[in-house]
């Protein structure tokens, strides 16, 4: 059996207390902090970037899992290595030569993640799962917290655990992230997820720790 990582998304959290929140979910069992960097074009919202990582990186010591919804992110790369993240993701829809972009993730000395948007068909990553260490399916329009979980996502998820068995992948990082509360999670789980991104549920919920146990079972 797998064991389910939680992966809070600080964009629920409260801005103006962030270091806070994040000494908060590390102490309730947090397995890394899900950071969502969106950029005006690839999604119409505008977050956070590498100041405000290298801000946040010494209130915990777990890895920093770091989603970039940004349009042609390459360039920026290096700042958010230098800044603290472990695990970058990029988005299949938002690159022209996704291989070389996560090839240059790679040689930066981190881990390389892919995501696809609700729209993406899983096919579509099919070359590519055996050059990642994280899959990201989006189970809500990526841009907003706090939207409601599309379950006709959970095919895909399915789909891409299938093709990570196929290739022994085992090591493959297979992340959700939309909608995730306790009542969605146990589908998100069966469907073949191993780590489970969650905004508004737990920095909604008054005690994170119970937030993360029910997320997990
Ligand atoms: C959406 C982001 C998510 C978001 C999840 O574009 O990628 O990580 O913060 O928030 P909830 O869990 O509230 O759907
Ligand atoms: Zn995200």
């Amino acid at each position: 059996m797998n064991k389910i990582k939680i992966a809070p998304s600080i964009l629920s959290a409260d801005f103006a207390n962030l270091g806070k929140e994040i000494e908060s979910v590390t102490k309730a069992g947090a397995d890394m902090i899900h950071i969502d960097v969106m950029d005006g074009k690839f999604v119409p919202n505008i977050t956070i970037g590498p100041s405000v990582i290298k801000a946040i990186k010494k209130y915990t010591n777990i890895p920093f899992d770091v989603h970039l919804m940004v349009d042609s992110p390459d360039h920026l790369f290096e700042d958010f290595v230098n800044s603290g993240s472990d695990i970058i993701t990029v988005h299949f829809e938002a690159i022209k030569d996704i291989e070389r972009s996560l090839n240059k993730i790679k040689n930066l000395g981190v881990k390389a993640g892919i995501s696809i948007m609700p729209k993406t068909k899983p096919e579509a990553i099919d070359n590519l799962i055996g050059f990642v260490d994280l899959v990201l399916i989006m189970t809500v329009e990526p841009g907003f917290g706090g939207q409601s979980f599309m379950e006709d996502q959970l095919p895909k998820i399915s789909y891409i655990e299938n093709r990570i068995k196929q290739l022994g992948k085992n090591d493959i990082i297979l992340s959700v992230d939309g909608g995730i509360n306790k009542d969605t999670a146990p589908a998100a789980i069966k469907a073949g997820a191993n780590m489970i991104v969650s905004g508004s549920y737990i920095f909604g919920h008054k005690d994170y720790a119970k937030a993360i146990d029910l997320l997990k079972t």
